[in-house]
């Protein structure tokens, strides 16, 4: 039989499991993962939200009980949103500053049951925005100063409470200056902030508005968040945000953005964190629904994939369920 001549063969390097082990480049660990919670009022009540199959609205007690088990799992961090009925939400989302709201008070329950597990809360105004959007709205403008101040005082709420880290995910400019120099002047030097420093105005956050009943009541988020079409925006986002004190950039969302993730990568020597949205877990989970696709196999090939691009965290609904598939 006739062999050729080759002077590289690159299939020596997956000839066996053992070897394709040695050589592999780039693996995802619990470690890497943020798992993104959503919480109602109430006792003992969980929701299961349509669009995300495997995700849920919990009570304080079962979120809870649930981070504990993220925990358990090696998963160090999760992401806390509020869903508030219609009558606690207005203009000016006055309760988003409110100590004893529900986000500040599942903050208290975490750190009190999991001290260990880092929190990470939600700096906008969209859960408690009777308009849907994330900032102040007069007559059909954003208005972004204003805002600022909202977002500083909500950002002092939540670290009061307990938060380890804020994470602006509204898209108004001088945001993280503005939440920096409010905690700091409160105290709070040593909660960090996760900026959602690119962050598109994207259709893949569907089934998300869905679970807090947030979809903007007028208009669009165009006037704050980014064009899909933009890089050299991204970067110029990335760069006002670490210069402003963002300790960690975030790009948003995660699967169509890649490109934009390694971009940011490379010119930041902050930690980059990408967001696995939620219309990102619902097509693999409806795909998988149908018999479509091999769920495990593709959900790990995406979290791959953001590693790959040079993402140093992931926040994704799948958090638990792939940190249960890797004990
Ligand atoms: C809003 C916010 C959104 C998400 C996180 N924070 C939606 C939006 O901007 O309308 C989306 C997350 C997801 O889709 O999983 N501050």
């Amino acid at each position: 039989m006739a062999t050729y001549d080759l002077p590289e063969r690159p299939r020596r390097n997956r000839r066996t499991d053992a070897v394709r082990r040695l050589v592999r480049e780039h693996q995802v660990t619990p470690a890497d993962l943020i798992w993104p919670l959503f919480v109602i009022d109430g006792h003992d009540r969980c929701e299961p939200i349509g669009s995300m199959p495997g995700q849920a609205r919990l009570t304080r007690d079962l979120l809870v009980a649930a981070a504990r088990r993220a925990h358990d799992l090696g998963v160090p961090a999760v992401a806390l949103f509020p869903a508030l009925p219609d009558d606690l939400k207005d203009p000016v989302g006055t309760e988003s500053t409110n100590p004893d709201g529900l986000l500040q008070r599942t903050v208290r329950d975490l750190k009190d049951a999991v001290p260990e597990l880092c929190v990470i809360t939600d700096v906008a105004l969209d859960p408690y925005s009777s308009d849907g959007h994330d900032g102040i709205v007069r007559d059909g403008e954003i208005i972004n100063d204003e805002t600022l101040d909202v977002l500083g005082e909500m950002a002092v709420a939540q670290a009061e409470a307990g938060a380890d880290i804020v994470a602006p995910s509204d898209m108004m400019d001088g945001r993280v200056g503005a939440i920096r120099a409010a905690l700091d002047a409160a105290g709070h030097s040593n909660t960090g902030i996760l900026a959602y420093s690119v962050k598109y105005a994207s259709a893949f956050y569907g089934p998300f508005r869905e679970a807090l009943d947030s979809a903007p009541r007028a208009g669009d988020k165009k006037t704050y968040q980014m064009d899909p079409a933009n890089v050299d925006e991204a970067m110029r986002e990335v760069r006002l945000d670490v210069a402003e004190g963002a300790d960690i950039v975030m790009v948003k969302p995660g699967l169509p953005y890649l490109d934009v993730v390694r971009a940011v990568k490379d010119a930041v020597d902050v930690p980059v964190a990408v967001y696995n949205v939620s219309g990102e877990y619902a097509m693999v989970k409806a795909a998988a629904a149908n018999g479509w696709l091999d769920e495990e196999l593709v959900m790990a090939e995406c979290l791959l994939a953001f590693k790959r691009a040079g993402a140093d965290m992931i926040l994704t609904y799948a958090a638990v369920e792939v940190a249960e598939r890797m004990q």
